[in-house]
């Protein structure tokens, strides 16, 4: 390890040593909640102080951005809410959606005239004249590809929801092509922008952990989450979207590459779809939950159960706002919503319910992955071993300990507590996100992001691989 990061770190760590405390008044940066020391004796455990501060989500932009939303449904609204929140920082100016009801809605509430509301992506482009500054592409995974081009193609800066195409192939388009346009492009690689990630690397790269040698890192699915998603819903078949490696996990080879920090080289997968299938199904279990199941009340999985009293992952059924069970058990019996009442076991499913990785980076680095459906409750949970030191979190909450003092320092700062960050999903990462992208296209600098397509091709070869590897047995490169 570098003297000079060893040096750093111990300042890092030093009781209440700040490398830089908040600056009060200071424009776009609000007081961090990280040095305001509230974790302070949870757990007798001291709070580690003197990260950089938390800027505010404001955006620092000169003009507000105008957006075209591609794709109106839950990620499309989440990065248009930006607009809400920040009026002087973007604009959604148009809407494209197959499903006019979904575009409706949006448009209704960002004001879009009648003339920026398209249906598919193609009427939006069909003019072949750039209609905004930018556009938002949060289509289906398979529906990344087409418009991305097309955009570049026109001269529009992209917000590019994740994965970035099912295909290494499209991926190297993409970026060849992001090269030779010179647009603003960022990956929604949500959680290099949440506060959380954000304060883990920060404590890696002060070196007061030394150089990390090995991390494990596991992304709890969740039970009920794995079963809306990857078993009844849009991504529970690899060929309609993308192995599941890459379409829930891209976010964990990526903050993997971003806080090791050096190239991956290789990367061995196993995993299978266990549980849900046929084979599995109670004796008697119709083909939907709401047919009047005989095993509803002892099954985990009961839809009824998941929507209309968890009220959880209800943002598919166009409810509006509403949250009224009635409602959202008639949606469970709507033709168009029914495929979320079907029995787990009686999916045409086919993503694995359990995968895991080992990876070998630069200079000997080691990383070891599992990704769970079987788990009560999500959030990551990550252990990054270092040669001075060891940090352990769980997505909301991280101990950093040197070997030196010993003694665990505590990062335990809920977004809730972070003002604006307290409305942003993915741990306050999905707005600031935007926030930076408006940034960027404004001073036209990409360097502003730290999702580049050029640092996503890289995870997204590292999934490309481990899918290999776990079909082949063997361990695969990364090329
Ligand atoms: N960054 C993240 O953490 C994150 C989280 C969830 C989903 N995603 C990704 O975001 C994307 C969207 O996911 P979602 O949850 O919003 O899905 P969604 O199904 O809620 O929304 C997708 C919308 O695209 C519309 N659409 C489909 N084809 C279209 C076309 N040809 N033209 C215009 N609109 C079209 C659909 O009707 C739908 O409303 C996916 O690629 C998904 O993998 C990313």
């Amino acid at each position: 390890m570098k003297r000079r990061n060893f040096l750093k770190g111990v300042t890092l760590l030093a009781a209440g040593g700040a490398l830089s405390g908040p600056v009060a008044g200071a424009a776009g940066i609000i007081p961090s909640p990280f040095d305001a020391a509230p974790a302070s004796g949870q757990d007798g455990i001291e709070p580690l102080k003197g990260l950089s501060p938390v800027r505010s989500l404001t955006p620092e932009v000169s003009r507000p951005i105008s957006v075209i939303v591609i794709g109106c449904g839950n990620r499309g609204r989440t990065y248009a809410g930006y607009a809400r929140k920040f009026p002087a920082g973007m604009k959604v100016v148009g809407v494209s959606d197959i499903l006019e009801h979904r575009a409706r809605y949006l448009g209704d509430q960002h004001n879009v005239p009648a003339e920026m509301r398209f249906g598919h992506f193609r009427e939006v482009f069909a003019g072949g004249k750039k209609l905004a500054d930018a556009v938002v592409i949060a289509t289906p995974d398979d529906r990344h590809y087409e418009p991305c081009m097309k955009a570049l193609e026109l001269g529009y800066d992209v917000l590019l929801e994740k994965p970035v195409a099912p295909t290494k192939k499209e991926c190297e388009n993409i970026r060849d092509m992001v090269k030779k346009t010179g647009r603003i492009v960022a990956l929604c690689h949500v959680l290099r922008y949440a506060p959380y990630f954000m304060a883990l690397r920060e404590v890696v790269k002060s070196g007061v952990i030394g150089d990390v040698v090995n991390i494990q890192h596991q992304e709890p699915i969740q039970y009920a989450h794995m079963a809306h998603s990857y078993v009844r819903g849009n991504w529970r078949r690899e060929d309609e979207t993308t192995p599941i490696i890459l379409a829930k996990s891209c976010h964990d080879l990526d903050i993997l590459r971003w806080i090791i920090d050096k190239p991956c080289k290789y990367i061995a997968a196993a995993g299978s779809l266990s549980f849900f299938k046929a084979e599995n199904a109670p004796e008697g279990a119709p083909r939907y939950c709401t047919d009047g199941c005989p095993h509803q009340k002892e099954c985990p999985y009961d839809a009824v159960d998941i929507y209309t009293r968890q009220k959880k992952h209800i943002g598919v059924f166009d409810l509006e706002g509403s949250r009224d069970a009635a409602l959202i058990l008639s949606r469970l019996k709507d033709p168009r919503y029914k495929s979320y009442a079907r029995c787990v076991f009686h999916c045409d499913n086919d993503q694995p319910d359990h995968y895991v990785a080992i990876m070998g980076f630069e200079d000997g680095v080691t990383a070891s992955f599992s990704m769970d459906a079987f788990v009560p409750s999500g959030g990551r949970r990550t252990k990054i071993m270092g040669t001075l030191g060891y940090i352990e979190g769980d997505g909301k909450s991280f101990t950093v300990t040197d070997f030196l003092t010993r003694t665990p320092k505590l990062w335990n700062h809920e977004v809730a507590e972070i003002g604006e960050y307290a409305q942003s999903g993915h741990g306050g990462g999905d707005l600031r996100l935007v926030r930076d992208w408006l940034e960027a296209i404004d001073r036209r600098d990409p360097d502003h992001l730290s999702s580049s397509i050029d640092v996503a091709f890289e995870s997204h070869m590292m999934g490309f691989a481990a899918e290999r590897s776990r079909r082949s047995g063997n361990k695969e490169k990364i090329k």
